[in-house]
């Protein structure tokens, strides 16, 4: 599977850059007050803050840090020179590719995608687009206009006609699906959720899963280095998780043969595991 991203084209901070961060930026953003920095960061007009505050952790903000073109000084900073959507477009990367191949090799065509937390779609986007086989895919998403964004972005690339949108929460997925599914995604969506609601999930998704087939998700850890500056400006509350702790959620949920692989910041690691 490693071969399968090999040319995947990853982003990397230069090692001037790094120590510019660990010495003087992350210091900063870490422990200045954080009333102080909000203002700074309103008076600017940063759309990036402005999407947290309205929704922590919600599709808008990763859509920034995805485009990575802003018109705010601020956000210009932020999405460019952070850490965190740096790890987030890498993730985006890995994990379309990883997607693309799962549904190539998928022994039932054309392959159903199930994206659990999905926002929009982009990766799963991304993945049918670079994949060689038909594939069609059910996103489902709390958020009804992550689907208004996502149903133009999917016409825009004449992808309209393969997705198929549930507003609803994942914790009540068992509810609204009974269809068979080939592959499911379950990136961005754990670092959300509680150790039980992560594992109730993935034994709901396993019940229309065949033995053998994938589930892509990943763990999150504190390498970024903003931890603090998230919590206390942005509002945003993850729950770090390191390999070993998501993927042992995931083994007693029914999977196994787990894959990982990191996106060169160790921030993310992408993990594949199958349906035991
Ligand atoms: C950070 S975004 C990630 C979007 C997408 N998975 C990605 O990685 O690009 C998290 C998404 O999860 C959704 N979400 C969070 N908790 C949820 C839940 N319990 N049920 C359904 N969606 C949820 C949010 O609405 C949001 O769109």
């Amino acid at each position: 599977m490693e071969s399968w991203v090999s040319d995947v084209v990853f982003e990397k901070p230069s090692r001037l850059r790094r120590l510019v961060k660990a010495a003087l930026i992350n210091p900063l953003a870490n422990y200045m007050p954080a009333g102080l920095l909000r203002g700074m960061l309103r008076l600017t007009k940063s759309e990036l803050a402005a999407a947290n505050w309205a929704d922590p952790g919600g599709w808008r903000s990763m859509v920034i840090s995805y485009n990575g073109h802003c018109s705010q000084i601020a956000d210009k900073i932020l999405v460019n020179a952070g850490a965190m959507p740096m790890a987030l477009r890498n993730r985006r990367r890995l994990g379309a590719r990883l997607l693309a191949r799962l549904i190539d090799q998928s022994t039932h065509q054309p392959a159903h995608v199930l994206c659990l937390g999905a926002g929009p779609g982009q990766i799963i986007l991304d993945a049918l687009l670079q994949s060689n086989c038909q594939a069609h895919a059910t996103l489902v998403d709390l958020s009804t206009d992550a689907f208004e964004y996502g149903r133009a972005l999917a016409e825009s690339c004449g992808m309209a006609d393969r997705m198929r949108y549930i507003q609803g929460d994942v914790r009540d997925v068992a509810k609204t699906l009974t269809e068979r599914v080939d592959v499911v995604k379950m990136l961005g969506i754990c670092e959300y959720l509680g150790d039980q609601q992560v594992t109730d999930i993935a034994r709901c998704a396993a019940t229309i899963m065949p033995a053998g087939t994938a589930m892509v998700f990943n763990s999150l850890s504190r390498a970024h280095g903003n931890d603090r500056f998230l919590r206390r400006v942005f509002g945003l509350h993850m729950t770090y998780r390191s390999p070993d702790q998501i993927r042992e959620l995931m083994a007693a949920a029914g999977f196994g043969q787990f894959v990982t692989i990191p996106e060169p910041l160790g921030v993310y690691h992408v993990i594949v595991g199958r349906r035991l």
